[in-house]
């Protein structure tokens, strides 16, 4: 199958079954500072499996494209990508195992026509605060599934929350214990080197995880699990994965939406995928997360998101040039449309041949040298490390990467907050930034110039942070006039009301959207004013204060920049 049928038979499978089929969210989420991606299709959901309302009913289902940086060093291998679209639906607080296990079954072996010998099934083994996933035992043998297909694994493995194992879920994060299920390939022969047996969950390849369906029904509070109002379900499957077993092909790189992208590498390359597999799926893999991110408006740079995509690309660059030892930026021309990814190999070319060839005069390379290498010729880490084990230099990879990380912390910002991961900050401090985002931008129109939209936002308990599309710097006059404007609003404590109404209605009202971002047939809309005749009306999830005194300050417009060509960026604290 290719990869559109599997997506297409998927959402209509649980549209059938009560679901309504929901736009994906932007890869990179506004109002959440807490990660820097979207990594997996419960991310943008968490105020809904919390139990706010969500306008599209409690029963959903989507395909999101996301990104998980922390697999960077794992692509290369037959199944392992950074960007990847999960399949997923969900029950918010309604159907739970008794339907999903079933109902991913008979998709599973039916719809997609998957043989049920290959397929094995885990569940919670239980530990002393969540005990052993009875139900979902017996729902897997009622269905079918042999006992020694049935494999129990504890909180390292049937755990999930976004954090990982509920010792590492911080305050107010949400979770639950989960059952996978695995395709076992009878064409790869188990590897000793992960062990002595082969089992649904060693790393070898014989077995891939193809779905994984999660019963989130807790919540860490006071350092406990604590039960959630509502008993959700969270599903979500590897689409790329998913469409290479029903080809029962352990390369994910087989399917057909690699086929172009590899195809063209062999042709740059004039060598043939088959013996270069490594460095053509590392390739393939990065150009294709780059584009996504190029698609969602990142520029490569040296700070969070963009410089995962700098990573990405850069390592792209090297790998290719490990197939060939000219690379030039036509090269990339034939990889992707993308302008900006392209003015990114550029700026790197012209310091790579001068870096290796530095390189290649080390004896051996620690944490300082990586971090010259990454300032002066703009080196990633992984790069340096690669090439560092491919020329046997011994490393101790672990220390190698402190070292690294504390002359990078001295040097950049330090963002560590960021990669933890965690819940969406909903803290009030964030919430009255978050209003104060809409204020700005309402502001900016009424004052400057009414074509002003936002192009991307980032919120902590700070400061606010908006990107907008303008030509020029903003004159003294014009940031005072805004904030004057922010502050009049402030005063007159207007309200801030939360509506749930069809798209096409918000749009003929005017309503601003967020950047990037595809929208449901019902929305959720907050208009601060009257509804009659709003100073704000914006599409947005919130949560927002609900009046504007709640915002508690005087809002102070502290700084506005260029960020690229026709965009600004501007910061706004409240004093
Ligand atoms: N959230 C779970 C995962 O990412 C299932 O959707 O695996």
């Amino acid at each position: 199958m290719n990869t559109d049928e599997v997506r297409d038979k998927y959402l209509k499978f649980f549209e059938k079954r009560g679901h309504k089929i929901i736009p994906p969210a932007p890869l990179v989420l506004e109002n959440d500072p807490t990660t820097l991606f979207t990594s997996s299709g419960m991310q943008p959901l968490v105020p809904y499996l919390m139990g706010e309302v969500h306008p599209e009913g409690k029963r959903l289902t989507d395909s999101q494209p996301a990104i998980r940086v922390g697999d960077i060093e794992d692509v290369g291998d037959n199944r392992h990508t950074t960007f990847f679209e999960m399949l997923g639906n969900w029950s918010l607080g309604d159907y739970f195992k008794a339907e999903q296990l079933p109902w991913v079954w008979e998709f599973l072996t039916q719809e997609l026509g998957l043989p049920k010998e290959k397929l094995y099934v885990s569940i919670f083994e239980g530990d002393e605060s969540v005990p052993r996933d009875e139900e979902s035992y017996e729902i897997w043998k009622s269905l079918g599934v042999p006992t020694d297909h049935i494999l129990e694994y504890g909180v390292d493995k049937n755990w999930w929350s976004r954090s990982g194992v509920p010792e590492n879920m911080p305050e107010g994060e949400i979770g639950g214990p989960d059952s996978e299920i695995f395709f076992e390939f009878d064409s790869v022969k188990h590897d000793p080197r992960f062990g002595e047996h082969c089992h649904p969950n060693c790393d070898c390849g014989r077995f891939l995880e193809i779905g994984n369906s999660v019963f989130i029904q807790y919540i860490k509070k006071n350092g406990k699990l604590t039960e959630l109002p509502q008993k959700n379900v969270d599903f979500g499957g590897g689409l790329e994965r998913l469409v290479a077993v029903t080809n029962n092909d352990p390369d994910i790189f087989k399917i057909d939406i690699f086929a172009s992208l590899i195809g063209k590498i062999e042709d740059l390359t004039s060598k043939k995928y088959e013996g270069e597999e490594s460095a053509m799926r590392i390739i393939a893999d990065h150009i294709r997360a780059a584009n996504a991110l190029s698609n969602a408006g990142v520029i490569p740079g040296n700070k969070l998101q963009s410089y995962v995509m700098r990573r990405l690309i850069r390592r792209a660059v090297v790998k290719l040039k490990s197939l060939k030892s000219e690379v030039s930026k036509d090269d990339f021309m034939a990889l992707t449309d993308s302008e900006v990814i392209i003015e990114e190999v550029g700026k790197f070319i012209k310091t790579l041949d001068q870096g290796l060839k530095e390189f290649e005069k080390l004896e051996n390379v620690d944490g300082k040298i990586a971090f010259d290498l990454y300032q002066t010729y703009g080196f990633p880490l992984e790069i340096t490390l690669e090439l560092a084990l491919e020329r046997g230099h011994k490393i101790n990879v672990d220390e190698f990467k402190k070292a690294f990380g504390k002359h990078q912390e001295k040097s950049r910002t330090s963002s560590a907050g960021v990669f933890k991961g965690g819940l969406a900050d909903h803290s009030i401090e964030v919430t009255r930034l978050h209003t104060v985002h809409h204020l700005v931008l309402a502001a900016l129109q009424k004052t400057v110039d009414p074509k002003i939209s936002q192009k991307g936002s980032n919120i902590n308990a700070e400061r606010m942070r908006m990107d907008f599309n303008f030509s020029r710097k903003l004159t003294e006059d014009e940031v005072g006039k805004v904030e004057a404007l922010v502050n009049e609003k402030i005063a007159e404590d207007l309200e801030v009301t939360k509506k749930i109404m069809p798209k096409s209605d918000a749009e003929k009202l005017g309503a601003q959207m967020e950047f990037a971002k595809k929208y449901p047939d019902n929305v959720s809309v907050y208009f601060i004013g009257s509804i009659d005749l709003p100073f704000s009306v914006e599409f947005c999830g919130g949560p927002h204060v609900a009046k504007l005194s709640e915002i508690h300050g005087r809002v102070k417009i502290t700084k506005e920049e260029s960020v690229a060509a026709g965009v600004r960026r501007i910061y706004a604290i409240i004093e």
